[in-house]
């Protein structure tokens, strides 16, 4: 597994999966919260916690120094305005994080949401919500940076009977539920699988049984227009 690898909004309840991924493979596993006391039992079990705050970009040069890969997990505030506007944590934020990310970084993994091309959605009463999301996934996708956009459904904790299968789709067309487990385990295939570089997709549960592997999952998709132009 490529170390160290950078989980900026880690010590939240998808990066904290991401996180003890990262450490069950053997890579070093950066923590980057606005709090070092968040990433307090990560730390226990071997990560390394870096204090950050994408509104301002404060701690990030350090988190990010050397990284080999970095994933973008953070939740935005939902104020019309001030700091707690979504436009600092899915714009302004990612886009600190990007310049900052070594020119020779092996991938870059947003998470991002279904719904974000869809402008009169009720989320875009919060700050533009989903606009300020979607300037954030473009701005990953213009980067040059190998990326991978991840839009998850709505996120649970666990399955459904039965519900384990993952369905990615492309066109923000879907609605449905992902488990915060397997869009954990979406972010690390994508540091992975070369196969993963350049796509953007939606993440659903599906009836079924987990996949076997993500390779086909991420063959059958279509890379970003961004790559080919
Ligand atoms: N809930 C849903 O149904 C849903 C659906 C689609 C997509 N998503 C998205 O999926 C992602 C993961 O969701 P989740 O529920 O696992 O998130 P979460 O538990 O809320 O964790 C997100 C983390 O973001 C960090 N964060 C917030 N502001 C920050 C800032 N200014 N600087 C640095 N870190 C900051 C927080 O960490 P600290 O407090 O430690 O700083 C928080 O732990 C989020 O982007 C979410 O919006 C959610």
């Amino acid at each position: 597994m490529l170390s160290p690898v950078t989980v900026v909004g880690g010590a939240g309840r998808t990066g904290e999966l991401v996180v003890r991924r990262l450490l069950s493979a053997g890579a070093e596993a950066r923590v980057a919260s606005r709090s070092a006391s968040h990433a307090r039992e990560l730390v226990a079990a071997g990560a390394k916690a870096f204090t950050v705050d994408v509104r301002d970009g404060s701690g990030l040069a350090e988190a990010l120094a050397g990284a080999r890969a970095v994933v973008y997990s953070v939740e935005p505030g939902t104020d019309n305005s001030g700091p707690n506007r979504p436009e600092t944590t899915m714009y302004q934020g990612v886009r600190r994080v990007l310049e900052l990310c070594p020119p020779d970084l092996h991938r870059f993994v947003l998470i991002s949401s279904i719904y974000v091309t869809h402008p009169e959605h009720q989320f875009n009463e919060w700050g533009r919500l989903l606009d300020w999301r979607l300037r954030g996934e473009d701005a990953v996708r213009a980067s040059g940076l190998p990326y991978t956009v991840i839009r998850p459904s709505w996120l649970i904790q666990r399955h459904g009977k039965g519900k384990a299968a993952v369905r990615l789709e492309q066109g923000d067309q879907g609605d449905g539920q992902i488990t915060r487990d397997d869009v954990a385990e979406a972010c690390v295939q994508a540091i992975e699988l070369p196969q993963a570089v350049g796509l953007t997709f939606e993440m659903y549960n599906d009836s079924g049984t987990a996949p076997d592997g993500w390779g086909p999952l991420f063959d059958a998709l279509a890379k970003d227009d961004v790559l080919t132009h």
